[in-house]
């Protein structure tokens, strides 16, 4: 064949890695406890974070107030300085920083609509805990509303031809894409909890 892959989206998933188990352990308490006592978080996820509770309107900086959040923001930096090397960044002297850390946890039919990160760099999640069943992440591809006559894809178009990729979500792993990148999480359908730790990068 004669062809070259040109301006792909490149998403990065992989094990955190160094043994997760006691990690996620006090992880998942913290979350748990966290989503107990902040009623705001509850209200605003009431409203606007349907089947679920999220910090992300009232505590969104745990990596600066909790050490086991800090203990999983220095491993998440390894993660977050790999993919911009593979991204090639220029990154000027400036670095990738955390600027903001939250929690989600969804319940069966939990859901979270097509959305990206503005004002951040680099944008991620962590899966906690993910029970059987429950939603991974869909990406969109960031050309859709160029396509314009462009034919749909085969049912059987390989991964890099398709308009819309999801990765499924599995405990102890870390997914990082670029904040432009559209993205959401459909209906979960499992039974117990998804527990997720999102995060934005920006570029100082
Ligand atoms: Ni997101």
């Amino acid at each position: 064949m004669t062809l070259t892959a040109l301006f792909p989206t490149f998403v990065h998933s992989a094990p955190l890695g160094g043994g997760t188990a006691a990690l996620d352990r006090r992880l998942l308490r913290e979350c748990r406890h966290l989503q107990a006592e902040d009623r705001v978080g509850r209200a605003w996820s009431a409203r606007h974070y349907t089947g679920g509770y999220t910090s992300y309107n009232s505590r969104s900086r745990m990596h600066q107030v909790s050490p086991t959040f800090a203990a999983l923001a220095r491993r998440l930096d390894a993660h977050v300085r790999g993919f911009a090397r593979a991204l090639d960044f220029d990154l000027r002297g400036r670095r990738l920083v955390m600027t903001d850390c939250w929690v989600n946890i969804m319940r069966r039919h939990g859901t979270h609509s097509l959305h990206l990160h503005p004002l951040s760099t680099i944008s991620g999640t962590y899966y906690v805990s993910a029970p059987v069943g429950c939603a991974g992440i869909k990406f969109e591809d960031p050309r859709l509303e160029r396509f314009m006559a462009a034919p749909p894809r085969k049912a059987t178009a390989r991964a890099a031809n398709r308009a819309w990729q999801t990765l499924p979500a599995r405990a102890g792993r870390v997914v990082l894409f670029e904040s432009w990148l559209r993205h959401e999480v459909p209906p979960t359908r499992s039974n117990g909890e998804r527990v997720s730790i999102s995060f934005n990068y920006g570029w100082f």
